[in-house]
């Protein structure tokens, strides 16, 4: 209602005006926090209550021709037929069911327009203005909560990474389709440009469909390269000669960049990764990428980050700014789900490079659904800036503690933590001894590679069975085929790596209590294992199993100065 309209409204119902004043004020309190919202599209520092967030979502989706339920029209004539709007299109919105309207607060339209994913619907005001909205707090929220940088200034400063940003409906893998299929279009139109303006248009332009890929185990980064039509040239990874890590092979990516030159499309690294895989040196990568593109024409090779679930890590963040000052960064991909706690299917796409941001807005085919966009808007309203900031903070706190009991339970058993500084989000340790420990592993009973790989992804299958998800369990010398490509040594991103072992990953919103849950129930989970693993042993007749867990549990006892 109104706020002017009020006052002489309620009068004429005799309510006194002074009650009607301190009623009015809550209604004003709130409209202001609306504008001020919309004003100056910045967070607000402490988080908005379910019904503010509620009433927003409920007046902009009356603003939508869908809505017709909260605008129900009295006819001057009086027939039978009362809705304001007469839809004569094919798709107008319409929602059979009240519960699924309800569900998305009314909103039928979706977002974006069949030309750009961002553009205003003529329809559908109120869900445009969410979208944009939504963008705006997002990259707020990006810059004032997670340290990502905006536009830095003015002149030859380079802008920041977070500085232009579009939102699409989809999970991290198909959106990483969708940038590089934005970066082809892109890329065709400035090359052509380039090659007509060299040589008087007679010359067509390389088509660019190569991309450079920095190995990271995850299938859909790979599958996302091939579904966007690109050839993937898959890029080793260089074991770290001192710690356990796994990263960017920067003497590969040279000697790819001077063999596949100007049919590169791009180069995708990745800077959220299970251990012992670190994010990718993205800073020299980006170096390298744009002194190779000096002197070249058309729009150079472009580079491509996959921050899938990096937002939560502040120093993985300052790695990126830094990159996008010293080189070339065209598109940031993080996942919505991974980073703000909401259901999977949406993805932030970020880009120092306005123009980039419009190449990929505008090659979505068709309109979005908005629930992602809806979803993240109330989240982060509801979060507030404060609320985002506490989280990132608490798995900063939690991420220390979470190593230190991680190295406990892998003393306790004869493993060790993998030694992977530059992750801090997912952690490792071996699993070396999990089955070589085995008493039937001597001379010529000694477990195949095969039974060992068995027994260990057992070890990962008891796990879940016991209610731990999101632990991976690596065994050596796997080798996986996806889309024809067979990859050595799977899931370590490493041809040999030289350990078999187990992640856990200390991500956003984990709680401590959470976390000490899952503690309490690896040690228990592991100490049945080997249990079980000795019953066995001893079934068979070979006897106790060396180094057994009571054993181990002494000696950590006494390391620890406790007793036993
Ligand atoms: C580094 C990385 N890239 C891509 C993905 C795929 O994400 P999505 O399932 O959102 O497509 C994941 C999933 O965890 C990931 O870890």
């Amino acid at each position: 209602m109104d706020a002017t309209s009020i006052p002489t409204l309620f009068a004429a119902l005799q309510i006194p005006n002074n009650h009607t004043a301190v009623g009015l004020s809550n209604l004003l309190a709130g409209n202001t926090q609306a504008r001020t919202l919309f004003h100056h599209g910045r967070l607000p520092d402490s988080g908005w209550s379910d019904l503010q967030i509620h009433r927003l979502l409920l007046e902009l989706s009356v603003l939508d021709t869908n809505c017709e339920e909260s605008v129900k029209y009295q006819s001057s004539t009086r027939d039978a037929f009362s809705h304001r709007w007469t839809g004569a299109g094919e798709r107008e919105g319409r929602i059979y069911s009240p519960l699924v309207s309800q569900r998305h607060y009314g909103f039928g339209h979706g977002i974006g327009r069949s030309g750009d994913v961002m553009e205003a619907q003529p329809k559908a005001v109120g869900s445009s203005a969410l979208l944009r909205l939504t963008l705006r707090l997002t990259l707020d929220a990006v810059r004032r909560g997670a340290g990502m940088n905006g536009t830095t200034g003015k002149g030859d400063t380079p802008s920041g990474p977070a500085s232009f940003g579009t939102l699409l409906p989809v999970c991290t893998g198909m959106s990483m389709a969708l940038v590089l299929s934005g970066l082809r279009d892109r890329a065709q139109g400035l090359d052509a440009a380039a090659a007509s303006v060299n040589n008087g248009g007679g010359c067509i332009a390389i088509e660019r469909n190569i991309v450079l890929w920095s190995r990271i185990d995850q299938k859909s980064c790979y599958k996302a390269i091939l579904t966007a039509g690109l050839r993937c040239i898959v890029l080793p990874t260089k074991a770290h000669p001192e710690t356990d890590e796994v990263s960017t092979d920067l003497d590969a990516l040279k000697a790819a960049l001077d063999k596949y030159g100007n049919r590169i499309l791009a180069v995708l690294t990745t800077t959220s990764c299970f251990c012992p895989r670190v994010p990718d040196e993205v800073d020299a990568v980006a170096k390298m990428i744009q002194t190779w593109n000096v002197g070249k024409d058309g729009v150079g090779i472009s580079h491509v980050i996959n921050h899938a679930y990096g937002l939560q890590c502040q120093s993985t963040n300052k790695l990126i700014n830094r990159a996008c000052s010293i080189g070339r960064v065209d598109a940031i991909i993080c996942s919505t789900d991974k980073n703000f706690l909401v259901p999977v299917g949406g993805a932030l796409i970020l880009s120092p490079n306005v123009n980039v941001i419009e190449s990929i807005s505008q090659n979505y085919p068709g309109r979005a659904s908005a629930s992602p966009m809806i979803d993240l808007f109330i989240t982060l309203l509801s979060m507030g800036l404060d609320g985002y900031k506490g989280l990132l903070e608490e798995r900063k706190r939690l991420a220390v503690v979470f190593r230190q009991r991680l190295e406990m339970v892998a003393n306790l058993f004869k493993e060790r933590i993998l030694n992977c500084p530059r992750n801090s989000i997912s952690f490792g340790i071996t699993l070396d001894n999990l089955v070589a420990s085995d008493g039937t592993n001597s001379g010529s009973e000694q477990l195949l590679q095969g039974e060992q790989n068995n027994q260990i992804t057992k070890f990962g299958s008891m796990l879940f069975t016991r209610c731990i998800s999101g632990t991976r369990v690596v065994p050596r010398n796997e080798s996986k085929s996806i889309s024809g490509h067979t990859f050595h040594g799977f899931g370590s991103s490493h041809e040999q790596y030289p350990h078999a072992y187990m992640t856990a990953a200390c991500a956003v919103g984990m709680g401590e209590g959470e976390m000490n849950e899952f503690f309490e129930r690896l040690e228990k989970s592991w100490k049945d294992y080997c249990a079980k693993r000795e019953k066995e042993a001893r079934k068979r007749g070979k006897g106790e199993i060396p180094g057994n867990i009571e054993e181990n549990m002494k000696d950590l006892a006494i390391r620890n100065n406790q007793h036993p």
